[in-house]
């Protein structure tokens, strides 16, 4: 027998589904709640709703599981290229060799970018912070191709948007981080995977080319995976509510880029860092960052600690600090912000203040780490984290698309003024 949950109103029961999904997670369907009722729910920053059904990403924050599509993290982490789990997250299955050969080979020969949108680049001042310039660019993209913009057909077109996305975006932002170096943009080479290019775009001079080492390739894959989705967060349900309006992809993904970019959610990785060099330049006292973090009237955040889900350990975080020591110890660089991490984490994880509110590492705490052992510089660190979600975001639009959702339009509960006259300004 299903499930109901019952709520007395004004002496009046009423009556609301229950909605179990494929991992026993439980949901109240009020979605006539308030044409039965005339009430709404309140609930500020949706920490107890859900905005859709999805079979794209299940996360466990109590018990620190994150899948895609039903397979571990820790396994495509592990055995999987990038591209297959963009593939995987779009499409619903791991490719077949023939899939996959034609998947990857679409992107590759759709890497370049309309030679009219290289003067854009040299449009941006020196400073311009690359977040901003991928957002920019990713809209400016969808004027290239007009006859794209219908979410809903033809199917080929939508086909082609996508694999433009995927193709396009690690150009975008290389030449948004050779913008900021004033030097020459690298074009991409047909001869080179997903990774491998994009490390020749940001690193390859005219002077002389650059050395794909393939630590690095290997570890920006692992990376670009651990970020590739992440269900319902703040980026990817910008991303639908835009695209339910029937904005384009490419649009939809611009404002994805716009919201990762905020310190509370993609812009932490850069965060991190810079909070680490300021612990380390202050001289390194960890315990007094930590108590400056746990101090209401000190605005201070501990930075890459804590999830809206998660309240045990990100699986991502685990990962990731292993292969910080594993790249490391690989490309012979020892990093001091590391040990500072490493202390800081030791520190708040014995600390009630973070264990009673469920504050762990999150998958941003560690990952700047590799990136600036892979001379990524942080401004570029949210960019690396976009380049890693598209696929993600991409997932999520087209399941709503597909869903035929509703456009994205939700309630309030009006607290301002109540009705008054218009009072001339002579009478004010
Ligand atoms: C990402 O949603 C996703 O899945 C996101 C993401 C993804 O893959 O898409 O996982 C990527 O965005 C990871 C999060 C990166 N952000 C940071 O590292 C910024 C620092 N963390 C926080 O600001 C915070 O933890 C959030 C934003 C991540 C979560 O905030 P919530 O869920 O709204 O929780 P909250 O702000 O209400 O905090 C609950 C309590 C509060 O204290 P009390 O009011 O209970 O006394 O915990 C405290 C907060 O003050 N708290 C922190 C803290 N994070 C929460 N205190 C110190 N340092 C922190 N980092």
């Amino acid at each position: 027998m299903s499930e109901i949950a019952k709520l007395e109103l004004n002496g009046k029961v009423y009556e609301f589904p229950v909605i179990t999904g494929s991992e026993n997670e439980k949901a109240i369907d009020i979605s006539t709640l308030r044409s039965a009722t005339g009430y709404i729910t309140l609930d500020p920053g949706f920490k107890n709703t859900g905005s859709t059904k999805s079979g794209i990403t299940f996360l466990n924050g109590e018990e620190g599981i994150l899948r895609y599509r039903g397979y571990p993290i820790e396994q495509l982490a592990e055995k999987a290229e990038f591209l297959e789990v963009a593939y995987l997250l779009i499409y619903g299955s791991l490719p077949t060799l023939a899939q996959y050969t034609k998947f990857k080979k679409t992107i590759t020969l759709h890497t370049l970018i309309h030679e009219d949108m290289r003067e854009f680049f040299e449009a941006y001042p020196a400073k311009a912070h690359p977040m901003g310039i991928l957002a920019a660019s990713l809209s400016s993209l969808s004027t290239f191709y007009p006859e794209s913009h219908d979410p809903y057909r033809p199917q080929e077109a939508v086909d082609l948007t996508i694999y433009r996305l995927l193709a396009k975006l690690p150009t975008l932002a290389a030449w948004a981080y050779k913008n900021a170096m004033r030097h020459p943009v690298v074009y991409p080479k047909n001869n080179l995977d997903y990774c491998e290019n994009f490390l020749n775009m940001m690193f390859s001079m005219p002077t002389e080319d650059y050395k794909v080492n393939p630590v690095v390739a290997q570890a920006l894959n692992k990376l670009l995976i651990l970020h590739a989705d992440h269900e319902q967060n703040c980026s990817a349900a910008t991303v639908r509510v835009v695209g339910s309006s029937q904005a384009n992809l490419y649009t939809s993904v611009a404002a994805g880029v716009s919201a990762l970019w905020g310190p509370l959610h993609g812009g932490a990785n850069q965060a991190v860092i810079e909070m680490l060099e300021a612990i380390r330049n202050d001289g390194g006292d960890v315990d007094k960052w930590i108590n400056k973090a746990k101090d209401k009237d000190d605005t201070f955040r501990l930075m890459g600690f804590g999830h809206r889900v998660y309240k045990n350990f990100d699986p991502r975080a685990t990962i990731i600090k292993k292969a910080s020591d594993d790249v490391l110890k690989a490309l012979g660089v020892n990093d001091p912000v590391l040990d500072i991490a490493k202390k800081l984490e030791t520190v708040a994880l014995n600390d009630d203040y973070f264990k009673s509110r469920g504050l762990y590492p999150n998958v941003d705490f560690y990952s700047g780490i590799i990136y600036r052992a892979l001379n990524i510089p942080s401004e570029m660190f949210t960019v690396m984290f976009a380049i890693g979600r598209l696929p993600g975001w991409i997932a999520q639009w087209k399941e709503m698309i597909e869903d035929k959702a509703p456009i994205g339009r939700p309630r309030q509960v009006y607290t301002g003024a109540t009705k008054r006259d218009f009072v001339d300004i002579d009478k004010r």
